[in-house]
């Protein structure tokens, strides 16, 4: 059965996954917060990413760079030329729309990445594209519309005080290169990951938190000698995919590889490869791995004028390192894990909507519970033990079956019951999320239990 997103939204909504930004005012256009649960979600999704790509990766290191850079990083990297979008008004309903996207999501085999804006609106006009809200073709000329959040630093707005909130995180990584190798004594190939918040100002933000203006993106720059011959692309490329498949657990039919023509790679790519995850509003990107070359290094090296070449310590020659980039947006990955996890189930007693989240994602793993008020002293002495392993919850209110379905709708994947029994046999019942099978397991040995389900 198709998930419809609104269901998913009103889900995430009343479970405190996601909240609609500034609520209480009426919101903020495609704003939004993450709950106590999707804090929890977030937070262990950035160190499952952090523990793989920088702990527990041979080569790399990690870094935690500003939001606000001097503006010349924005002049080098080439985001204050290049980082805008083409625009376009309709002119009878005054709505505004990306034009490569109306093209491109009427005509979904076309590539329309390179196209300049005289292309482009020949192409519309041609076609006879219509506005997606009231269905005339009737456009302005296109506009390239700058994408970053410009801001004033200090008491005087002016010229000089301008500055930018990043729109990625990896040009502060750019920016620390040297110092990172230098005083790590790190020699190529290694590389420098980064978790941090970017802005851009998204004509089009939507598909609840798929494109938002504020988002975290996790990024991961790679450097090494280019003359190394070793296929760094494909290495991060694999390890992406394992990633995906075996830490965060994504079902492999819900993701393609797909390779960009040369006429759609970004400014600064030789070679990019979207992982893209089938959503349920069509298939998007998630993950961009992206061969950047020595673009960055020399940019900034040119427009700062320090020396960013490395001192290769066996041939004693200095050259500027390449770079091979993996990066994704943090909320974009929840998404896709929200949408993978989300089932509504037909029981003989009713139905359930269950999150099968990955254990290792679940914001709570346990959920301990007292039958009747007389177990509620014996079960809250057995959360306060558990608590010190495990991310444990404890629920105490409505009758069982209520609580079970509360703890299966956040994605729970074991629920531990002290009932009348326990006392004498000292064994609790202990159920799981996705099979609903229980089992009598004695309260020595439950968290060795835990411990193994849970692994
Ligand atoms: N440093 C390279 C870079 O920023 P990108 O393809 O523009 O490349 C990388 O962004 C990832 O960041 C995307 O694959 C996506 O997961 C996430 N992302 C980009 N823009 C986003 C937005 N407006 N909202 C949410 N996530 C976004």
């Amino acid at each position: 059965m198709k998930l419809e997103m609104e269901k998913l939204i009103a889900h995430l909504k009343s479970q405190g996954f996601v909240f609609q930004g500034s609520e209480i005012y009426g919101g903020l256009a495609n704003s939004w917060d993450y709950g106590p649960l999707g804090a929890e979600v977030k937070n262990k999704l950035k160190k499952l990413w952090w523990d793989f790509f920088v702990k527990r990766n041979p080569y790399n290191i990690g870094l935690d760079s500003s939001i606000i850079l001097n503006p010349k990083v924005w002049e080098a990297s080439g985001h204050l030329g290049n980082f805008n979008d083409p625009l376009i008004d309709c002119k009878s309903c005054k709505s505004r729309w990306r034009a490569d996207k109306l093209i491109e999501e009427k005509f979904t085999d076309l590539n329309v990445g390179g196209w300049s804006n005289e292309q482009l609106e020949k192409f519309i006009q041609e076609n006879a594209i219509i506005c997606p809200k009231c269905q005339k073709n009737d456009f302005t000329q296109i506009r390239q519309f700058a994408l970053m959040f410009k801001t004033h630093q200090g008491v005087v707005e002016d010229e000089g005080s301008v500055v930018y909130l990043r729109p990625e995180t990896a040009q502060g990584i750019f920016v620390q290169y040297k110092n990172s190798q230098r005083t790590l004594r790190k020699k190529l190939p290694f590389g420098i990951g980064q978790i941090g918040k970017s802005f851009r100002n998204e004509i089009t933000p939507g598909n609840f938190i798929f494109r938002t203006r504020e988002f975290e993106q996790m990024e991961l720059e790679f450097f090494f000698a280019p003359q190394d011959e070793k296929d760094w692309f494909q290495y991060w490329l694999d390890k992406v995919v394992y990633f995906l498949e075996n830490v965060v657990k994504f079902d492999k039919d819900n993701f393609v590889l797909r390779e960009h023509e040369k006429d759609e790679l970004a400014h600064y790519a030789k070679r990019t490869v979207d992982i893209e995850y089938k959503f349920p509003f069509g298939t998007g990107e998630l993950w961009g791995i992206a061969h950047r070359s020595d673009f960055d290094l020399s940019q900034h090296q040119k427009v700062s004028g320090q020396d960013l070449t490395y001192l290769d310590p066996n041939t004693n020659e200095k050259y500027l390192a390449h770079v091979i980039e993996p990066s994704v947006g943090v909320e974009r990955m929840m998404l896709a894990i929200f949408c993978q996890s989300y089932e509504e189930e037909q029981l003989e007693n009713g139905e359930r909507i269950v999150m099968k989240l990955p254990y290792t994602l679940a914001p709570y793993t346990v959920a301990v519970m007292p039958l009747q008020k007389q177990q509620k002293d014996e079960a809250f002495k057995i959360f306060e033990e558990i608590l010190e392993d495990f991310d444990a919850t404890f629920d105490e209110t409505g009758n069982i079956g209520k609580r079970y379905r509360r703890q299966d709708a956040i994605g729970t994947p074991y629920c531990i019951t002290v009932d009348f029994d326990t006392e004498n046999d000292h064994c609790v019942t202990v159920r799981n999320r996705d099979t609903m099978e229980q089992e009598r397991v004695s309260i020595a040995e439950l968290k060795t239990y835990l411990g193994n389900k849970l692994s």
